[in-house]
C-alpha cells in the first residue's frame, strides 16, 4: 500500500497535467447573486441535457444550492482570465459581478455576456463525496458564442 501523503502528492500532480476549461456557477443567494469559477464542470449526459459540477461545502455558493434551484453555468471565453480570477477568489464575494458583463436570464440569474456557452440550468441532485458535493444540474436554455475560443486551465495557470 502506498504512503498516504505519496498518494497526495502525486494525485495533486496529476491532477495538475489535467488541462480543463473554466466555468462560473451562479446561484441564487440570500438576496443577492453568487458565483464560483469552476473546472469541474462536466457534460453528463445529452438525454437529458445536463450536468455535474463538484463544489467545496465551504465554497459561498454551496449554501444556495438544493433541489430544484436555478444555477447559471457560464463557460469562459479565452479573453476572461481576469473573470476566472475574480470569481477563484481573488475579488470578495459581494464585487464578484463588477468583474465581466453581466446581464439577467429569464429566471432573473446573472449571465455573463461574451462566454463561450451560457446554459441555464435546475438543480436535479446535491451528492456530498468528501469536502465537495457533486451537483447535477439539467440544462433548460443555452446561448453560444460564434467563435470557439474556450479560456483553459493547466498546471495552475491559463493557456
Ligand atoms: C480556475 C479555478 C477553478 C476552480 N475550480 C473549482 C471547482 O471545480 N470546485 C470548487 O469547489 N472550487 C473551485 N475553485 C475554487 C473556488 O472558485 C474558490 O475557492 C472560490 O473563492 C470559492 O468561492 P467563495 O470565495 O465564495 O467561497 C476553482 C478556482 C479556480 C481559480
Amino acid at each position: 500500500m502506498a504512503d498516504p501523503a505519496d498518494v497526495a502528492t502525486g494525485f495533486r500532480g496529476a491532477m495538475r497535467r489535467l488541462a480543463s476549461g473554466v466555468a462560473i456557477i451562479v446561484g441564487r443567494g440570500d438576496g443577492a447573486p453568487v458565483g464560483m469559477a469552476a473546472t469541474s464542470i462536466t457534460s453528463l449526459t445529452m438525454d437529458p441535457p445536463a450536468v455535474l459540477v463538484c463544489v467545496n461545502q465551504t465554497a459561498g455558493l454551496h449554501a444556495c444550492l438544493s433541489p430544484g434551484c436555478p444555477i447559471s453555468v457560464n463557460l469562459l471565453s479565452r479573453h476572461q482570465r481576469d473573470v476566472s480570477a475574480a470569481f477563484g477568489g481573488a475579488v470578495a464575494r459581494e464585487e464578484r459581478f463588477s468583474v465581466g458583463q453581466w446581464t439577467e436570464d429569464a429566471q432573473g440569474l446573472p449571465m455573463l455576456e461574451d462566454a463561450q456557452a451560457n446554459l441555464a440550468c435546475t438543480i436535479d441532485s446535491i451528492t456530498p463525496y468528501g469536502s465537495h458535493s457533486i451537483v447535477v444540474a439539467r440544462v433548460n436554455a443555452v446561448r453560444l458564442s460564434d467563435a470557439v475560443e474556450p479560456l483553459i486551465y493547466q498546471d495552475g495557470a491559463y493557456l
